[in-house]
């Protein structure tokens, strides 16, 4: 099933953002900072994860979507990516049987062609295993780039329909990576910068972005709380007045 547009349709806001995105920053500067080799950031930058797929759980967020590795993190030396990928397979082979018990459903999401064979095929098993679950959906961007998902989107769809030469936005969203989430009503990006670092180019269009100095791994469920506390202050008017939203004033048509 393919999720309405915030550029289309105005979407129903819930209290609880549905759809939390995350940039996950900061693991290298968080060891650093204690005199210890990057790749101890990024150990406990896992465990950042585990805690904060729990407190989306508890907190009723239907979807949290973690940008893991991006398109151009294989710009890092070889040791770090060596060492992410490999970090990634032992928390695929560590965390699915739980993910899964817990009713969570897996995701990932980019272009996992450049994966090895076994990676992919951990990847395939662990969707295939836990495509049922409803409780949370769970989406890592592996090799992700906001730019390759709508590039590979656009590809698809003229191969879809090569006659056609007029496409429009709807034709286009069915195509897009994360076509099964609603967009994201909450981003986060942990570490300190405010750049969005090639992420959800397309999705974010709407999307409320809150920026914090914690480096990701020191990022808990009480972190979370005071991202989604910012986020219930926020007026989200979707290109209406502030007075429509608050006295019913009609929409006009054009
Ligand atoms: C985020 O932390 C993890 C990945 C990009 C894989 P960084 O590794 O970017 O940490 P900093 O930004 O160097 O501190
Ligand atoms: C963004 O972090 C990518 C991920 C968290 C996977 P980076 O650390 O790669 O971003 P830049 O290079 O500071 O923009
Ligand atoms: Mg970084």
């Amino acid at each position: 099933m393919t999720s309405s547009s915030s550029t289309q349709v105005v979407p129903d806001v819930a209290l609880v953002p549905r759809h939390v995105a995350i940039i996950m920053d900061g693991n290298g500067r968080w060891a650093t900072k204690r005199f210890m080799p990057r790749v101890a950031g990024h150990v406990k930058g896992v465990e950042a994860v585990r805690g904060i797929v729990e407190a989306c759980a508890k907190q009723g967020v239907e979807y949290v979507t973690f940008f893991a590795f991006s398109s151009e993190n294989w710009r890092r030396p070889q040791d770090e990516v060596s060492l992410l990928m490999r970090l990634f397979m032992t928390a695929l082979e560590r965390e699915v049987a739980k993910m899964h018990a817990n009713g969570i459903r897996l995701k990932i999401v980019g272009d996992l062609s450049r994966f090895d064979d076994k990676l992919q095929n951990m990847i395939a098993s662990a969707e295939r295993k836990t495509a049922a679950n409803t409780r949370l959906t769970v989406t890592i961007c592996a090799n992700y780039g906001g730019r390759w998902d709508i590039m590979q989107a656009v590809n698809k769809m003229v191969a879809s329909d090569p006659g056609v030469s007029d496409f429009s936005e709807e034709q286009l969203a069915p195509h897009l990576s994360l076509a099964y989430a609603p967009e994201p009503d909450l981003f986060i990006r942990t570490g300190g910068e405010e750049r969005i670092s090639n992420f959800l180019l397309w999705q974010l269009a709407y999307t409320e972005l809150y920026f914090t100095d914690t480096y990701w791994p020191d990022f808990d469920a009480a972190a979370l709380g005071l991202a989604i506390s910012s986020y219930q202050q926020r007026e989200r008017r979707f290109g209406r007045t502030s007075a429509q939203l608050n006295e019913q004033v009609p929409e006009a048509k054009c």
